[in-house]
C-alpha cells in the first residue's frame, strides 16, 4: 500500500518543548542501547533535553530548532547551530516507526539551506562511530567523514565520534 506523505519543518517554540524532550526520549531508547550504556543515555538526555536547556537553547541566536511533522504527527527535529565557527548539524532524530520515509533527508537539506544562506561553505555534525545506521544516511545525504574524535564529555563518559561533513 503506498501512502501519501505530508512531511512540515516548522521551528521549535516554547510550548514544544516538553513534546520535544519526550520525543528524544523515546528515539534514544530505541537508538543507543547496545551503543552507549543507559547512564550515558540518562546523563546525555538530560543534559542536552532538560526543559530548562531547551528553553535556553531557543534564545540562543546561534542555534535553530527544527522539527518535523508527518501527516501532522511530530516525528523527528534537527537541532542546528553555529559552533568555532562553522555550522553544525548537533542533532538530528527521526522516531523508529518512520524512519526511512525521507524525513531525515528533509531535515538535512533544510539544515544545508540555512547554512548556504548563511555563507557556510559546510555543515559539519559528530555521530558515534557505532551508529552505522546514521553513518549511513549521513553518507547517502553527501556528508564524508573528516576526523576520528574521542571528546570527554564529564562523569566518566567520553564520546567516541567521527566528525562529518558535507560541503555546500
Ligand atoms: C539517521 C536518521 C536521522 C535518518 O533519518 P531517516 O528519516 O530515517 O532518513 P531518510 O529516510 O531520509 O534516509 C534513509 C537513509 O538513511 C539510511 N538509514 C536510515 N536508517 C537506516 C537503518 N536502520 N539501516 C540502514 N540504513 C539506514 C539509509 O541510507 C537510508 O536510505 P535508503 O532507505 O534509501 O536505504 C534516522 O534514521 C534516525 O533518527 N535514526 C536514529 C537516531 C540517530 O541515530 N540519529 C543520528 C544521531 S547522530
Amino acid at each position: 500500500m503506498t501512502d501519501s506523505l505530508k512531511i512540515e519543518i516548522r521551528p521549535v517554540t516554547h510550548p514544544d518543548v516538553p513534546a520535544i524532550s519526550a520525543l528524544a526520549r523515546e528515539i534514544w531508547q530505541a537508538t543507543y542501547p547496545g551503543i552507549i550504556t543507559q547512564e550515558q543515555i540518562d546523563f546525555m538526555l538530560e543534559q542536552r533535553y532538560g526543559h530548562e536547556r531547551l528553553y535556553d537553547d531557543l534564545e540562543d541566536a546561534d542555534k535553530w530548532l527544527d522539527q518535523a511533522f508527518l501527516n501532522d504527527r511530530r516525528v523527528g527535529f534537527a537541532f542546528s547551530e553555529i559552533r568555532k565557527g562553522e555550522f553544525k548539524l548537533d542533532k538530528l532524530y527521526i522516531h523508529p516507526d518512520v524512519q526511512r520515509r525521507g524525513v531525515g533527508g528533509q531535515l538535512i537539506e533544510h539544515v544545508a539551506a540555512r547554512a548556504r544562506k548563511l555563507g557556510y561553505p559546510c555543515v559539519i555534525l559528530a555521530v558515534n562511530k557505532r551508529n552505522t545506521a546514521a553513518i549511513g544516511s549521513y553518507r547517502k545525504y553527501g556528508f564524508v567523514v573528516r576526523e576520528s574524535i574521542v571528546d570527554d564529555i564529564g562523569h566518566g563518559f567520553v564520546m567516541d565520534d567521527y566528525v562529518m561533513e558535507k560541503k555546500l
